[in-house]
């Protein structure tokens, strides 16, 4: 990695479909800005950490149990700071984190939602359960949008949004894959590199 590049940390606790996204962008090219430095999990069994191994990528679990939320932040945060990270990616992270931790790092973590904010969000939707609220209320076009993570659960400024038709046969699980496939896989290697290219031209370090 050049000595320009911010480094990038991802945080998992599944399947890791957007942390291959993240990985095969920098494979390509498409983010250059920023360099994956560690992948790590709240799930020791998450699929995501092989995908990362895969990759060369470092990998780390910290799990919630039994210490709790406080001493999981404690654990994460000085191995973000030993890793000298400068923007930490939440891609299927499916925990909140305290208003503290997210004080610490303001606009320097990001998180991908499967719907277009301000709709199916917030505390309680995360993962299926967007997908399976979306279809319940009819809606004729969902999404995914990047955002920044603030105290308020999906809450931050948004970085991009794309729209993704929901069709009569759907079911959550193929709205889920065409959402992902068609707006979350695309839009989150972009945010990815606009917010490490904008920091690069701030300058500066966490
Ligand atoms: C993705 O659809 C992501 O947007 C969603 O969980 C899935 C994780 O898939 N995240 C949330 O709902 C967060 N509120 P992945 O592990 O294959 O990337």
């Amino acid at each position: 990695m050049s000595q320009m590049q911010k480094r990038v940390a991802v945080l998992v606790s599944g399947g890791g479909t957007n942390l291959q996204a993240l990985i095969d962008a920098q494979h390509m090219g498409i983010i250059h800005s920023g360099s994956i430095e560690i992948v790590i999990s709240n799930k020791a069994d998450a699929y995501a950490l092989e995908r990362a191994q895969r990759a060369d990528i470092e990998t780390a679990v910290i799990e919630k149990k039994p210490g709790g939320q406080a001493e999981f932040e404690e654990k994460l945060m000085a191995l973000l700071q030993e890793k000298q990270i400068d923007l930490i990616v939440l891609a299927g992270f499916m925990s909140i984190l305290s208003e503290n931790f997210v004080k610490h790092y303001e606009e320097r973590i990001i998180n991908v939602h499967p719907s277009l904010i301000p709709s199916f969000c917030g505390k309680g939707y995360y993962g299926l359960k967007v997908h399976e609220e979306a279809l319940k209320k009819g809606v004729k076009v969902t999404g995914a949008t990047v955002h920044f993570v603030n105290e308020i659960p999906d809450g931050g400024k948004i970085i991009f949004q794309k729209a993704v038709q929901v069709l009569d046969k759907d079911t959550p699980e193929t709205l889920q894959k065409r959402v992902m496939k068609q707006a979350e896989w695309k839009i989150l290697p972009r945010a990815v590199e606009k917010v490490c290219k904008d920091m690069m031209m701030a300058g500066g370090k966490v």
